[in-house]
């Protein structure tokens, strides 16, 4: 971690970053103590979740044009969180809160059913190697545990530059029950999500050549 980032955490911290109940690893949520989501964030809101914020690059700027929700992010590597802590501190976001967490144990766990207004997904760890594509994150049994947490009519937003994986999100999300896929008629793909700054991992992506896929899909 850079000393900088590290000085945000230990300063600025408390203020971000929520500390539940752990099961074992520093990224496990203990079960049965779900999130007092007005509590964390002093007020109630509409609930937007980000799963994997990286340095918050895309979810600092986000969150700051999103004043009226409340925005929670689970991540599970440290430094990136210290990174974001310090960029929320640089714009003086009151709105965000940071678990970190593995997903599936934040969904599991923290909110409860029908909690989340919308869902951003964006540039998941691509795990590109065939023999490594059972460590992505979103698979059927993902996809379920999001659509219970969706509000109906709630929103997923992802992207991805892994050819192999927009499709395999396509798959797995168009078959879903309860997932309306309200992109493109014709392909599935949506637009570009207008809010979505071009972070450092899209960029590499378009530099290599990739294509850039937006998906969104709208609980039923
Ligand atoms: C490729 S980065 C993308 C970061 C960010 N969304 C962006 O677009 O800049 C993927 C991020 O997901 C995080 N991640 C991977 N698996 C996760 C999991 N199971 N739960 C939460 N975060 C996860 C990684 O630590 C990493 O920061």
């Amino acid at each position: 971690m850079r000393a900088q980032h590290l000085r945000a955490w230990e300063r600025l911290g408390h203020r971000y970053v929520l500390e539940p109940p752990r099961r074992a690893s520093s990224t496990s949520i203990a079960p049965g103590h779900p999130l007092d989501v007005v509590s964390a964030f002093g007020r109630s809101a509409p609930l937007i979740v980000e799963i994997g914020s990286g340095t918050g690059e895309s979810l600092v700027a986000m969150a700051a044009a999103r004043p009226e929700s409340n925005v929670l992010a689970f991540e599970v590597y440290l430094p990136g969180i210290a990174r974001t802590v310090a960029r929320l501190h640089e714009l003086s976001l009151q709105n965000v809160r940071l678990v970190q967490a593995d997903a599936v144990d934040g969904l599991s766990h923290l909110l409860g059913p029908e909690s989340i207004e919308e869902l951003w997904t964006f540039f998941p760890d691509p795990w590109p190697k065939a023999r490594h594509h059972k460590r992505r994150l979103v698979d059927r049994a993902f996809a379920d545990l999001t659509v219970s947490r969706l509000r109906v009519q709630g929103s997923w937003r992802l992207a991805t530059d892994w050819a192999d994986y927009a499709e395999q999100l396509h798959e797995v999300l168009d078959a879903a029950q309860d997932l309306e896929n309200v992109g493109d008629p014709k392909t599935g793909w949506s637009q570009r999500f207008v809010d979505r700054p071009v972070t450092r991992f899209e960029q590499r992506g378009i530099d290599a050549g990739r294509t850039v896929r937006d998906l969104h899909y709208r609980r039923r």
